[in-house]
C-alpha cells in the first residue's frame, strides 16, 4: 500500500517536472544564458557574478512589490547553437518572465530572435553588435555598440599613437570581431590612415604565424585585433616571437584575467577599450568593487559590472512598470532614461542601445591602468 502511494508521489512529481517548473506567485523569474565553461568561460562566469551580487543586494532590501527575484541560469558553453535550446527551455520549461545574457554577440544573435517571438524581454548586458538589438522591439542593451567602439579606437590609434598605419586580424567567424574591425576600418581609413593588410582566423586557431609573417612585412604602426582573450593572448605572443614590437589594439573582448595568463610580457604596450575601469574615483565605482571584492575575492571585470547594471537596469523598469506582463515591462525599458549605472548612466535609445561613454586601457605587468574616457 504504502509503495503504491510512493509510486504515485512520484509520477505526479515527474508531471510537475514536464508541466514545466513549478510557479510560486511572489517570484519573478528572470532566466540567465551565458558561456560558465568554454574559451570564453570568464565571460560567463563573471556576468553571473555581476548578476547574483545585483539579485541578491535587492532581495536583501525586500524585493520588487513585495516579490523577490529568482534567476534561473544555464551554461551554453559559448556554442550558439546551445544558447538557442537553452533559450527556449528557460521560455517554455522555466516559465522565464525576462532573460539576460548573452555576452558574445553571436549568441546573442542566435538566441535573441526566440525570446523576440515569444515577446519576453531580454537584455543582453555586454554585446555590442548592432544587429543584436536589431532582432527586434523585445531585446535591449545596456552597453555601448561597436560603431562607437571601433571609431573610438581609431581615434586612440591617429591621435594619441600618432599611427597612419594599421592592419587587421579579425575572427571570421565571430559577428563582434567581423563588426567592429569593419568600424574601425572605417573609421581610419576617414582620418586619413592607411589599412595596409586585413587578415583573418577563426576562434579556435592555436596558430597565428603565417598571418603574423605576412603583417610583419607591413611594418604597421598599429596591429587592430578584436578578438577574444584566448586568441588575443596567442597572438600577442606569437607575434613578439616573430620580432613584431608594434602595439595591438582591440576591444572589450580582451577583457579578462585570463589573457595576462595566455599573452604575459607580450602584451606590455598594448591597448584596448572597455566600459568601466576599476581604478576610477567614482565613490560608486568603489564601492561597487568593494562590494564585489568581498563576495567574490577578485576585482570585478567590466563582464561582472554590465551584469549587475543590466539586473539594475530591470529592476527598475519592473518597478515603473504598469504590470509585469511582457509588454508592459518591454515599454518601461525602451524608457530607459538616466539610470545611474556603475558603467555610467544609461539611457536606452529608440534602437534599445545604450549611449555612454568608452574607457581605453594600457596593459602593462599583467594589468590594464585607466588612459582616457571617450564620450559619445
Ligand atoms: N562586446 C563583445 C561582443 O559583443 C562581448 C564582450 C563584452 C566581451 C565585454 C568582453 C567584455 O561579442
Amino acid at each position: 500500500m504504502q509503495k503504491r502511494f510512493g509510486w504515485v508521489l512520484s509520477l505526479l512529481a515527474l508531471a510537475a517536472i514536464s508541466c514545466g517548473a513549478k510557479i510560486d506567485p511572489n517570484q519573478i523569474r528572470i532566466g540567465e544564458f551565458g558561456s560558465l565553461t568554454g574559451a570564453q568561460a570568464t565571460f560567463g562566469i563573471s556576468t553571473d557574478n555581476g548578476i547574483k551580487l545585483a539579485v541578491d543586494e535587492i532581495n536583501a532590501a525586500g524585493g520588487i512589490n513585495g516579490k523577490t527575484l529568482k534567476v534561473i541560469s544555464y551554461d551554453d558553453e559559448g556554442k550558439p547553437e546551445e544558447a538557442a535550446v537553452v533559450v527556449t527551455k528557460l521560455i517554455t520549461q522555466d516559465k522565464a518572465q525576462f532573460i539576460l545574457g548573452e555576452v558574445a554577440s553571436s549568441l546573442s544573435l542566435a538566441a535573441a530572435p526566440i525570446a523576440q517571438q515569444n515577446k519576453v524581454p531580454l537584455i543582453s548586458p555586454s554585446s555590442t553588435n548592432p544587429k543584436v538589438t536589431q532582432v527586434g522591439d523585445y531585446i535591449f542593451r545596456v552597453c555601448f555598440i561597436d560603431p562607437f567602439q571601433g571609431q573610438v579606437m581609431a581615434d586612440f590609434a591617429m591621435n594619441n599613437l600618432k599611427a597612419k598605419t594599421a592592419v587587421i586580424l579579425r575572427d571570421q567567424k565571430s559577428d563582434y570581431s567581423m563588426g567592429l574591425a569593419d568600424f574601425f576600418v572605417k573609421r581610419f581609413k576617414e582620418k586619413g590612415g592607411t589599412i595596409l593588410l586585413d587578415q583573418s582566423y577563426v576562434a579556435g586557431d592555436i596558430d597565428f604565424k603565417s598571418q603574423l609573417t605576412s603583417i610583419r612585412e607591413q611594418k604597421p604602426d598599429v596591429i587592430f585585433v578584436p578578438g577574444y582573450y584566448t586568441e588575443v593572448g596567442l597572438i600577442a605572443k606569437q607575434a613578439r616571437e616573430l620580432g613584431i614590437m608594434a602595439p595591438l589594439l582591440g576591444g572589450d573582448g580582451w577583457d579578462s584575467s585570463k589573457l595576462y595568463e595566455i599573452g604575459g610580457a607580450a602584451l606590455d604596450g598594448c591597448y584596448f577599450s572597455s566600459h568601466y575601469s576599476p581604478e576610477s574615483k567614482d565613490p560608486k565605482v568603489q564601492d561597487f568593487v568593494k562590494r564585489y571584492q568581498a563576495k567574490y575575492g577578485q576585482v570585478p571585470d567590466a563582464l561582472a559590472t554590465l551584469g549587475y547594471d543590466s539586473v539594475g537596469v530591470l529592476a527598475a523598469a519592473l518597478k515603473s512598470a504598469k504590470s509585469l506582463s511582457g509588454a508592459d515591462v518591454r515599454d518601461a525599458l525602451a524608457a530607459t532614461k538616466n539610470y545611474p549605472g556603475v558603467t555610467g548612466n544609461i539611457s536606452l535609445d529608440a534602437n534599445r542601445d545604450a549611449v555612454k561613454p568608452a574607457v581605453v586601457l594600457k596593459i602593462s605587468g599583467n594589468k590594464a591602468s585607466y588612459v582616457t574616457t571617450v564620450n559619445p
